[in-house]
């Protein structure tokens, strides 16, 4: 008798299932108004659905364009559990091919980033070119006539799709296009890439690494714990309110009474919206750019490029749109930010620091100084964060009354004429729209 209660079990399915896969009441029964159950951060089952049916069939962002500017270049990621390899090749296309050999499946890379002329597997020597097209094979009279070289290229991911130059891939062959899926979210990457005032970014400062003892879904959109978890950094920006980030920040941003709010574009995707509490202190911050060397130029070409009023809002933010693209993207302070679930209980964070296209090296200097010094391995915020997600997951260890509350604002949350839901900058609605997203897609309700 088989041992899997539900489909699909190991007999039927190319899946190995470790444990019964959960019905969809059941995972409906774990998503209530304002509260969700804690089997949803720390259920194997649970981590292994949203392995399939959310990093194996949703849109998942790859890479940016701009880290792979060379033919030959390369980076490794994950969608999910699948090896991916974002390469461009010689006609100067970048292309997304599972990093999977197609003989008996070693990985063709290790590194996680570099630069070839070709993809050699290190098991049998089989040599594939940057396009994935098998282009030798050890001993090829091994092979009888049936051997067909030219199907033997590796597995191209289905659809891939760029959005000003943020490189997405989806398993799942078809579906809803990019646009469908990012929605009014898309325009939030502007405020990023628009900082810039030749409208170009680049990835190309590497990464650094986080990895924490708790579940992928942990690391949100949350305007309600600064002013605890990081207080003494907040404190530290209240003191030296002439620093970058401290003109950014006179008014505590994280207070209901400030003009920063919480929003949610649907598909996941969730903002804490700072644009109206930092233009207010744009004069203020164009005064501390003006002491940086190119800071004046800097203003000055924004608003050449922009218009008076388009510029003042995109200096104020500095490229900072605080999105939170579901499942796998941020964009939050000077960085791009991936994250990448391991396990229930596992999760790495990859934060590459974003430099600006036509600013002085100074300027760029200073973001990776400030990108350091609250995201950097011995970073003022990052590393609290790192250890607020651990204690949480720890928490969830509990049985007994497993229910984790969202429901903060669920009163005073409105729909703004672009159709996004909005709350208080201290309002969970971040946490309710995710959980509304992965509910769907869980349960294959998604449009
Ligand atoms: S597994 Fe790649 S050549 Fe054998
Ligand atoms: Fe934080």
């Amino acid at each position: 008798m088989s041992q899997c209660q539900n489909e699909p079990c190991a007999t039927e399915s190319p899946v190995v299932w470790h444990r019964p896969t959960p019905s969809n009441e059941a995972i409906a029964s774990l998503v209530q108004d304002g509260r969700v159950h804690s089997r949803i951060y720390t259920d194997q089952s649970i981590f292994d659905l949203e392995m399939e049916r959310i990093f194996h069939r949703s849109w998942i962002y790859i890479g940016h364009e701009s880290e792979v500017p060379r033919a030959g270049d390369f980076q490794a990621r994950r969608m999910g559990r699948t090896p991916v390899l974002m390469v461009r090749g010689r006609d100067a296309q970048v292309r997304e091919l599972i990093n999977s050999c197609r003989h008996r499946g070693a990985t063709l890379v290790e590194t996680e980033s570099g630069n070839t002329k070709m993809l050699r597997c290190w098991y049998h020597g089989w040599v594939y070119d940057l396009t994935g097209a098998l282009r030798e094979v050890t001993e090829p009279g091994g092979y009888g006539p049936d051997f067909k070289p030219e199907e033997m290229g590796l597995t191209q991911v289905p659809r891939v799709a760029s959005h000003r130059g943020f490189l997405f891939a989806s398993l799942q062959p078809e579906g809803e296009s990019l646009a469908e899926f990012l929605g009014g979210a898309a325009s939030q990457f502007d405020m990023l890439v628009d900082a810039s005032p030749t409208g170009e970014i680049f990835l190309d400062a590497g990464f650094n690494k986080t990895e924490y003892l708790g579940n992928w879904k942990l690391v949100g959109m949350d305007g309600y714990h600064p002013n605890f978890v990081h207080a003494s950094v907040v404190a530290g920006w209240a003191r030296n309110s002439e620093s970058g980030i401290g003109s950014m920040h006179r008014e505590d941003p994280f207070s209901d009474a400030a003009l920063t709010l919480t929003r949610d574009y649907g598909h996941g995707h969730a903002m804490l919206d700072f644009r109206a509490q930092r233009l207010k202190s744009y004069s203020k911050h164009a005064a501390f750019l003006a002491k940086v060397p190119g800071g004046e130029k800097y203003v000055e070409d924004m608003h050449k490029a922009y218009g008076k009023d388009r510029a003042e809002m995109l200096i104020s933010l500095s490229g900072d749109p605080h999105l939170g693209l579901f499942p796998n993207l941020q964009l939050i302070g000077n960085q791009v930010r991936i994250i990448v679930p391991i396990a229930p209980g596992v999760t790495q964070v990859l934060m590459s620091m974003v430099r600006f296209g036509g600013v002085s090296d100074e300027i760029n200097t200073m973001r990776v100084r400030q990108h350091e010094s609250f995201y950097g391995p011995a970073g003022s915020g990052s590393p609290d964060d790192a250890e607020i997600f651990e204690r949480v997951q720890r928490g969830m260890q509990a049985e007994f009354n497993p229910w984790i509350e969202i429901s903060r604002g669920m009163h005073r949350e409105y729909i703004d004429t672009d159709g996004s839901v909005v709350g208080r900058i201290t309002d969970e609605v971040p946490q309710r729209g995710q959980m509304k997203y992965w509910l769907q897609l869980m349960t294959n309700s998604a449009a």
